[in-house]
């Protein structure tokens, strides 16, 4: 199954964020990297992208999309703990957060996830 999920008020997050081009970035619900593949975009390619999913086929679907950028660092882990996982990537500080808390469409559509509310596994 394709990992498809129509990113949540898209326009209002950006424009929230604020992006400065060469700025610091993460994305502490990666997903399926529609927020992020946004905020890439309007960054130079001095400015740094961090991917952050405790899914790691969530991880695996970003990268796929997000392959043509080479300023994203991805990290699996838990947000929860993000400035232990900043820290061990050596950043100190970033110029925004960004967190869509929840699942994701293909981790509710996938049966074999266990989270279906129509499909049986
Ligand atoms: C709503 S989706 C994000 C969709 C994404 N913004 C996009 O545009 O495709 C939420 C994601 O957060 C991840 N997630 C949930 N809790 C998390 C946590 N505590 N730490 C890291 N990732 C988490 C899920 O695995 C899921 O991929």
């Amino acid at each position: 199954m394709e990992f498809n999920h129509k990113p949540v008020l898209l326009n209002e997050c950006i424009e929230g964020l604020k992006i400065k081009p060469d700025g610091i970035y993460v994305d502490g619900t990666l997903g399926g990297a529609g927020h992020s593949e946004e905020i890439l975009k309007k960054l130079s390619n001095k400015g740094i992208l961090i991917g952050i999913d405790r899914d790691e086929e969530a991880l695996n679907a970003a990268k796929k999309r997000l392959s043509k950028y080479n300023n994203v660092k991805y990290i699996h882990g838990n947000h929860d703990e993000i400035d232990k996982l900043l820290f061990q990537i050596g950043i100190e500080k970033v110029d925004g957060i960004l967190l869509d808390l929840g699942v994701s469409s293909y981790q509710l559509d996938e049966k074999n996830r266990g989270f279906s509310y129509i499909r049986k596994c």
